[in-house]
């Protein structure tokens, strides 16, 4: 799995490689004058407003917001999918390398179950490795599994705990969460992610449907880039978008991260730093 390896990204070196130049977008109401960003509006099916703002990361902005949109792995999309409308979803243990989708695909699950407007009040994000400790995480489980909530207008009442970095758990910690998902069973469904599953005690594994996300195949991601750069209005050479799917060596966020800094950093050396600072840390790390 080539992200657990961290690969790093010699990206000075391969500037030649990636042949990319940008069309400027015409003008439309979207975008003011001074390129000042629009307000944000809500629109279906993952599909952020062209022209958005330039400081929005592309990975933020391309996230799938339905299974349909997410690419690759449509065997598991498809069980998942016929799992959530048949509202036979089990506990799920989602586990493979960064930037394989498994975030994406578990929040299109709880849009789907519960709407765009009642998905954030039917489901509780964690980060399960909370610094603050597998005590914290308890309370705000309990708190959130022990309150009735009601889907209003949907026919799923059941709510949805996700629990991601399941794997930075010390051991003591899985056991005791493995007792929280006991108890709120009844009422809750539990999704826990993770990039290495061998951390995750067999107890808790066993209660979980375990998928694993592969590093995308090159088509796949190549497919999706395609898709950005036509959305976005960018010519890339075919060698260029050649170069950063091998780069992202199947994993698309650092594919599109990689392809967002390109653009930028030769579109403008400010917009480059605006956004490229963490966005550098993460492909250099
Ligand atoms: N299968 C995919 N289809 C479409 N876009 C994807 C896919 N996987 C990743 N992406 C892109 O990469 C970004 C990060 O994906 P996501 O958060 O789902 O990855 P992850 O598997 O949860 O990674 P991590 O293990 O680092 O948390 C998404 O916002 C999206 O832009
Ligand atoms: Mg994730």
């Amino acid at each position: 799995m080539p992200s657990e390896g961290g690969m790093a990204t010699p990206m000075e070196t391969d500037e030649a490689e990636v042949g990319i130049g940008i069309k400027q977008p015409p003008r439309t109401s979207k975008t003011d004058d001074e390129g000042k960003p629009p307000k944000v509006k809500l629109v279906d099916k993952g599909k952020a407003p062209i022209g958005e703002t330039r400081g929005t990361p592309w990975v933020e902005k391309y996230r799938p917001k339905t299974l349909d949109d997410v690419a690759a792995h449509r065997d598991i999309i498809d069980t998942i999918g016929r799992l959530t409308s048949e509202n036979r979803l089990p506990h799920l243990l989602l586990y493979g390398p960064p930037g394989t989708g498994k975030t994406s695909t578990i929040l299109a699950v709880a849009r789907q179950l519960y709407g765009p407007s009642q998905y954030q009040n039917m489901t509780l994000e964690l980060n399960a490795s909370d610094d603050r400790g597998i005590d914290v995480v308890r309370n705000l489980i309990q708190d959130f599994a022990s309150t009735q909530r009601f889907n209003f207008g949907g026919k799923n009442n059941t709510k949805l705990v996700i629990l991601d970095e399941a794997d930075a758990m010390t051991k003591d910690a899985q056991f005791s969460l493995r007792r929280i998902i006991e108890k709120y069973t009844r009422n809750t469904r539990f999704c826990l992610i993770c990039n290495y599953v061998s951390k995750i005690i067999p107890a808790l594994q066993s209660r979980c449907t375990r998928f694993r996300f592969a590093p995308l195949a090159p088509v796949d991601v190549t497919l999706r880039l395609r898709h950005i750069v036509q959305e976005e209005r960018l010519n890339v050479t075919d060698d260029g978008l050649r170069a950063i799917v091998r780069l992202g060596n199947g994993d698309m966020r650092k594919a599109l991260n990689i392809l967002q800094l390109r653009v930028y950093s030769r579109s403008s050396p400010s917009g480059a730093m605006f956004l490229g600072v963490n966005m550098a840390r993460f492909i250099l790390a």
